[in-house]
């Protein structure tokens, strides 16, 4: 039985998986460590509201285990030599520069990891990679491994890839529709698949646990947030197809849905996913399908980052098109979060589509209520170079833009609302006092990217309002 696991990577991943497995295994003592003393910092802060992710229910947990068998640590040689289990979470963004530029996984962070793991190791380890990676992936690490190893040492590493999604990631984790479980088909991979089979059978029924070899887990993770993202630009094709042909994608998600062999989940249409996963890993997919040749398989997954970036910039052209842009207007931009209940914006589509009004010349208002003011700058001015914009315009263009700490402080005055973020508390805007607030000149445009707004009532308050997927629109 494992009695000391080292988990790389303290982030979104990292810090709610063991926080989970360390809740459930309290006779394991679980070390995550990170590169990052800031973060590191964050983690051990007296105060939880200070933990630098936030999930519902991750704080309630980390009370209950942090200082008995979960540690964080920026000790990342020390925790590595005394674990015997090291899990493997850093962060595998696209490429920004190189071979792959755009498409490909860079594995900078892995590769550095595996040669820390070689060379802080002093005895046999097992490796669980738990970052989403490309398959074949395990094959490098083990190069690495054994290049840099001091000798007689073993490396086994298996693949284990997360499956949680922000926002319930806890609930995911005590909950999971399944777990993978990837190794070779070697003894003393068998060996290492059951001691982590051991773990997670304390709270997962066997049932759920899945046994693979490592290049299925591997490619599993990427093809299953292929499909959710499919199961999205799917329903947001036809959303703009809704809106020309008169038909309503809620009455479709609804009907479609219904059908049990496709399932409820992942209809509702949206401005477009976003996320540290969806696009990254099929751009990962395009790429390694172009690099066996396949040619019409990169082609198809490829077409469902294209349909997401058709929705954003669909919807910033609709804003656009319906906002006097030379008359120095103002548009509300409501969430930041790719989605509601996270502090992550990580490829959220408020980015492009707040980049796409500003750059038209429009004033936006910003209010999130989890994301900080510092990260909205930190991701404008990164969208805004990437799309190589030089510093100076970027200064000109970020005095456009103003975050408010408050919601009321936001729409108060103003020409334009865009719903981005499905937050609960967009929900309670209370539209009739709001229309007949005495500061407001003319009612605002409503621009609903989510679905949220009750389009009968508002309109019926006097509200034009575009909403995705409506045929019904009063604006378009
Ligand atoms: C995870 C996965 O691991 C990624 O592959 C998946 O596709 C998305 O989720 P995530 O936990 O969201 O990544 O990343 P992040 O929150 O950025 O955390 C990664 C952490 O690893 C950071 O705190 C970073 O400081 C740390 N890190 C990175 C190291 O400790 N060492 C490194 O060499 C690189
Ligand atoms: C995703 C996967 O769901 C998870 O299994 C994997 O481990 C990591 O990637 P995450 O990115 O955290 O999780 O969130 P998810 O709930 O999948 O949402 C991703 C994006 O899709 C969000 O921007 C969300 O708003 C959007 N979305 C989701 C839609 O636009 N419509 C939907 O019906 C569902």
């Amino acid at each position: 039985m494992i009695k000391k696991i080292c988990c790389i990577g303290a982030g979104y991943v990292g810090g709610p998986t063991m926080a989970v497995i360390a809740y459930h295994c309290p006779e394991i003592d679980i070390h995550i460590v990170d590169s990052n003393n800031e973060r590191i910092d964050l983690w051990n802060s007296d105060n939880l509201d200070n933990i630098p992710v936030k999930e519902p229910g991750l704080s309630k947990i980390i009370s209950k285990v942090r200082g008995k068998n979960l540690f964080f640590s920026n000790e990342v040689d020390k925790y590595i030599d005394l674990c015997e289990m090291i899990f493997i979470a850093v962060n595998t963004p696209t490429k920004t520069s190189g071979e792959g530029k755009g498409m490909a996984a860079d594995l900078k962070n892995i590769i550095n990891c595996a040669k820390q793991v070689s060379l802080a190791s002093k005895s046999d380890k097992i490796i669980v990679e738990k970052s989403t990676l490309p398959v074949r992936t395990a094959e490098k690490i083990k190069e690495i491994l054994e290049n840099n190893k001091r000798e007689k040492i073993n490396f086994e590493i298996i693949s284990n890839p997360e499956f949680l999604a922000e926002g319930t990631a806890i609930q995911d984790l005590f909950k999971s529709d399944r777990v993978l479980i990837g190794a070779d088909q070697t003894e003393s991979g068998k060996i290492a698949q059951n001691k982590l089979i051991d773990i997670y059978k304390k709270w997962i029924p066997e049932e759920k646990i899945i046994k693979t070899n490592v290049w299925s887990s591997e490619l599993s993770k990427l093809a299953s947030n292929a499909m959710l993202a499919q199961r999205i630009s799917s329903i947001n094709s036809l959303s703009a197809l809704a809106e020309k042909s008169g038909a309503k994608i809620d009455e479709l998600s609804m009907a479609i849905g219904k059908d049990h062999r496709i399932g409820n989940k992942f209809l509702n249409a949206s401005i477009g996913f976003g996320g540290s996963c969806f696009q990254k890993d099929i751009l990962n997919l395009v790429y390694i399908s172009r690099q066996y040749g396949l040619d019409e398989v990169a082609d198809y997954w490829h077409n469902v980052v294209k349909i997401n970036e058709f929705q954003k910039d669909r919807f910033s052209q609709i804003i656009i098109r319906n906002i006097e842009t030379s008359s120095n207007q103002t548009v509300s931009v409501l969430g930041w979060a790719f989605k509601k209940d996270t502090n992550d914006s990580r490829e959220s589509s408020s980015i492009a589509v707040t980049s796409n009004l500003i750059l038209k010349g429009l004033t936006v208002n910003v209010y999130d209520p989890l994301i900080k003011i510092n990260q909205i700058y930190h991701d404008i001015t990164a969208y805004l170079e990437f799309k190589n914009i030089n510093q100076k315009n970027i200064t000109r263009l970020l005095k456009k833009l103003s975050v408010k700490d408050n919601l009321n402080d936001c729409i108060i005055e103003t020409d334009a609302i865009a719903f981005l973020t499905e937050w609960d508390k967009f929900l309670n805007i209370k539209w009739d006092k709001f229309s007949k607030n005495q500061h407001i000149k003319n009612k605002p445009k409503i621009f609903d990217g989510r679905g949220i707004i009750d389009y009968e009532y508002v309109s019926s308050l006097g509200y034009q309002i575009y909403q995705i997927g409506n045929g019904d629109n009063s604006i378009n």
